[in-house]
């Protein structure tokens, strides 16, 4: 199979982490992917946020599972009661993507930067794993000031990277049933 959808294909979001941390010229790599993206009228409008602290990776998992307990949704206040659950999974390395509020496909743009990055560190062997439920964090103004977000932009997401502690043998079924075909 050619190399980019093999790797494609064994990319998984990885839940269990070594404590090790991953070296900065693999961190490198993996940023440089994420702003090779395509992004709408070129605009690049992203800014990432790195963060390697144990004890600050550790504080915004407990919040936002405090956040997720009360939030409504069954499945999401189940996983925040969940002791054993870190929203990060325990991984050394997790950057914030923000995007600029004025760009024109801000979203968008950033996803696919994501998606670069967890590409990327999946051909160094590194896991990786997109978390979404960091966004009961972002809600939060005055815990925002902790990550020095600039100023006109909007955090979207997080994602964990770390070496992986354990190789997933389930890989979540695709649907198959999604295609149409005009010839
Ligand atoms: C927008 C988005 C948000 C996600 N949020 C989370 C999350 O908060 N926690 C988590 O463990 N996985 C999260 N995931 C990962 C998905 O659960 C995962 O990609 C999906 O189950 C398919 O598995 P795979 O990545 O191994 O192919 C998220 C994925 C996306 C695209």
């Amino acid at each position: 199979m050619n190399a980019i959808v093999e790797n494609i294909k064994n990319r998984r979001s990885i839940r269990r982490y070594l404590p090790e941390q991953i070296r900065d010229e693999e961190l490198n790599t993996i940023i440089e992917a994420g702003i090779y993206a395509p992004t709408a009228h070129n605009e690049q409008p992203w800014h990432f946020t790195v963060i390697q602290n144990k004890e600050l990776l550790d504080h915004i998992s407990i919040t936002t599972k405090g956040f997720m307990t009360n939030c409504g949704v069954d499945w999401i206040e189940k996983m925040g009661t969940n002791e054993k659950l870190h929203l990060f999974y325990n991984a050394p390395t997790v950057i914030i993507v923000s995007g600029k509020k004025e760009a024109y496909s801000s979203l968008t743009d950033c996803s696919a930067a994501i998606e670069n990055m967890m590409l990327a560190a999946e051909s160094l062997n590194i896991g990786s794993c997109w978390i979404g439920l960091v966004s009961f964090f972002f809600e939060q103004e005055e815990e925002m000031k902790k990550l020095n977000i600039p100023e006109g932009y909007t955090p979207y997401y997080a994602v964990t990277f770390g070496y992986k502690q354990v190789r997933p043998t389930r890989i979540p079924e695709r649907n198959r049933d999604v295609v149409t075909y005009i010839k």
